[in-house]
């Protein structure tokens, strides 16, 4: 696949597509919007067929009904050659609840396993031991092959890697672009030192990065290897081997965009230079 470049799933064999179809507000928001089905499923086939096999879709997102366009997008492939992951709402973190809510996104999905599950906040209310036993249950069952977070901080992560016994935490999915750096304190380098992968989400700063003050600075590193601001911002993201990022978009151009920002990397001091003129 053209450029497209390949990270390994935390201590796992699998290997990722470096950038995987975010799909929040894809189909919906908090609920349903039917009037863009044709061209979201359009997209995403799209978006697989030019290497972004992994999928990052949620229970929460649309009501469910974005699960249900993913599961009408990926019908055509084989599902072997897919990666999709989703995400059990916060509310739903009972041992019971969790594997019900399995049960109804495989449904809305249309395929009898997913690759990988996340908690997709944490919630003090439930204990997470609790949790995580039923999300290894899952991976036992054959339901997820792998378990992973997101918006976890160092202390929940330690707290859910303790709390399995037969399998590892393999990700936490986390806000992170060259604007919001906050991971950078301590997440990050804690999930570097544990080889979990960090699932970047935001990315683009929902496309700040295109706008000014941002996309003139972004632009004037650009040049000097022919991309754009949206190519710089991304391919800084990515940076390090343990990160990985989930771009959304509608738009065909700006899918041909995202499809451009890796495959290619910057001489280390333009990332330096990058993270010192970009105001946070
Ligand atoms: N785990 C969590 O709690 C959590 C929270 C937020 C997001 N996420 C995940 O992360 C994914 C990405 O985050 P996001 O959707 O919030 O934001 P994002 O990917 O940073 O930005 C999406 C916005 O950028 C625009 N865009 C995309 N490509 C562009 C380009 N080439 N030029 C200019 N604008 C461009 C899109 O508009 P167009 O459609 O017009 O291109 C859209 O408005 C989500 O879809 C979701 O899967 C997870």
């Amino acid at each position: 696949m053209r450029g497209m470049e390949y990270r390994r799933l935390g201590k796992t064999e699998v290997y990722l597509p470096v950038l995987g179809f975010g799909t929040w507000e894809i189909g919906g928001r908090f609920l349903p919007d039917y009037s863009t089905d044709k061209q979201a499923i359009e997209i995403i086939r799209l978006a697989v067929k030019k290497g972004m096999k992994f999928i990052d879709t949620a229970e929460m997102y649309a009501g469910g009904h974005t699960e249900e366009l993913v599961g009408e997008a990926i019908r055509e492939f084989d599902r072997e050659e897919l990666f999709i992951a989703t995400k059990v709402w916060s509310s739903n973190l009972r041992y019971d609840d969790v594997l019900k809510a399995m049960e109804g996104s495989l449904k809305r999905l249309k395929i009898d396993y997913v690759d990988l599950y996340q908690i997709h906040w944490p919630n003090p209310g439930v204990p997470l031991r609790e949790t995580m036993k039923a999300m290894e249950k899952l991976v036992l069952d054959g339901k997820t092959r792998f378990i992973g977070v997101s918006n976890f901080n160092v202390r929940d992560m330690e707290k859910a890697m303790s709390y399995l016994s037969r399998t590892e935490l393999v990700s936490n999915q986390v806000l992170y672009n060259i604007i919001d750096r906050g991971i950078e304190e301590d997440i990050l380098p804690f999930c570097k030192e544990n080889n979990i992968t960090v699932i970047a989400y935001r990315p683009l700063a929902k496309g700040l990065v295109a706008r000014e003050p941002y996309k003139s600075i972004l632009e004037r590193i650009g040049r000097k290897y022919g991309k754009t601001a949206v190519q710089v911002a991304l391919n800084w993201v990515v940076r390090h081997e343990n990160i990985v990022a989930i771009p959304r978009t509608m738009n065909y151009n700006h899918l041909e965009e995202i499809l451009g920002s890796v495959g290619w990397k910057m001489m280390q001091e333009d990332y330096e230079l990058l993270e010192r003129m970009v105001p946070i």
